[in-house]
């Protein structure tokens, strides 16, 4: 029996295609380190994103071909690791690799509720990532963490920057955490603006893979120095299916497009209801907005989620539903 070699598995791996990307693990340069033992074989594949969808089939398809083209391979192992590629450089946060919004024209219709179910989802993949509650006039991020003004900032005294504070393994910035909730802010456009800069300017986000953005509703002040002050990687519009909403989210998604932010996609939340004692689904706000509003503006629908009274208990119980129940949202 012939020795196994590097180029024999390096051969077998460049059948196996990426499915997103459509190209071969090995042109891909995502072959990192294949060691091999007698006839074991352990193979290091390095994923674009932890929270890679498809990582399980990209697995499989590794092991399938490798046994397929070795038949003398007794055992194969292949170990994904993951590095982010960054599309969002800037000097504020040269350790930030991408940021996302999470918008909406509209409020109320989820968009804390997204962002923070997305940033612990990712982080559950392996992902660093931190939050910015940019709604600096009724910030959510403190009831959906658990956190308030008492858990006390620290400063770095050399550096003078803020350390995030951290829950879920998230690091987060907000409004709520410098001032008692009992009080409202009341400032003029340009101090919330100020604040929101200060909150990349002045944080110390270290090494971050994804930092997301909870956005206040609307196309104001908040989401303009946004867009002006860091290259954004990209944004996400989140909707209910009511024509009420789907108008107001046309007008978020359009303004990141002037702005030249790509937008992701939409997210449809309260889409339906289903009736937990008798199973049957009530479009409460209609349905299919989502998908008409994608189609029209040549955009995707990334998702849908259903009206769930434990998504809201999850939000107000400072632990969001992703961490609480995480087999429920799949
Ligand atoms: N799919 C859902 N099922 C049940 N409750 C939900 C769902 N999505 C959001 N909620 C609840 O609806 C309320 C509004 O959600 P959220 O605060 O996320 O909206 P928002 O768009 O961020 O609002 P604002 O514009 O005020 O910032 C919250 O109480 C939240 O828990
Ligand atoms: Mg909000």
């Amino acid at each position: 029996m012939s020795q196994i070699t590097k180029d024999d598995v390096i051969k077998a791996l460049s059948t196996v295609d990426d499915p997103d990307l459509k190209r071969d693990l090995v042109t891909l340069n995502m072959v990192k380190g294949i060691i091999i033992d007698g006839t074991k074989i352990i193979a290091e594949v390095e994923l674009t994103t932890p929270a890679c969808p498809l990582k399980d089939v990209i697995k499989n398809n590794c092991i399938a071909a490798i046994k397929r083209d070795i038949p003398e391979a007794t055992i194969v192992e292949i170990n994904l690791t993951a590095s982010v590629s960054g599309k969002s450089k800037n000097d504020i946060m040269p350790g930030v690799k991408n940021t996302i919004a999470v918008a909406s024209g509209k409020g109320g219709v989820g968009k804390s509720t997204v962002a923070a179910n997305l940033a612990i989802a990712l982080a559950r993949e392996g992902a660093k990532v931190g939050i910015i509650d940019a709604d600096i006039y009724g910030p959510s991020m403190p009831l959906m963490f658990g956190l308030n003004h008492k858990n006390g900032l620290q400063q770095d005294p050399e550096t003078k920057k803020l350390a995030p504070l951290e829950s879920y393994g998230i690091k987060l910035i907000s409004i709520g955490f410098m001032i008692d909730d009992e009080n409202p802010v009341i400032w003029r456009g340009p101090m919330a603006s100020g604040a929101l800069k200060q909150f990349m300017t002045d944080v110390n986000w270290g090494e971050l893979d994804y930092l997301i953005y909870d956005l206040p509703p609307g196309t104001g002040d908040i989401q303009l120095t946004l867009v002006q002050t860091i290259p954004l990687t990209g944004a996400v519009i989140v909707t209910t299916p009511q024509e009420m909403s789907l108008i107001d989210a046309k007008k978020g998604l359009k303004m990141f497009e002037r702005v030249n932010v790509p937008v992701f996609g939409i997210i449809e939340n309260m889409s339906y209801f289903i009736a937990p004692d008798t199973g049957n689904k009530y479009d409460i706000f209609g349905t299919g907005g989502g998908e008409k509003l994608a189609n029209e503006l040549d955009s995707k629908l990334l998702g849908c989620i259903p009206i769930d009274p434990r998504i809201r208990e999850g939000g107000d119980a400072g632990k969001p539903i992703v961490e609480a129940l995480p087999d429920s949202v799949k």
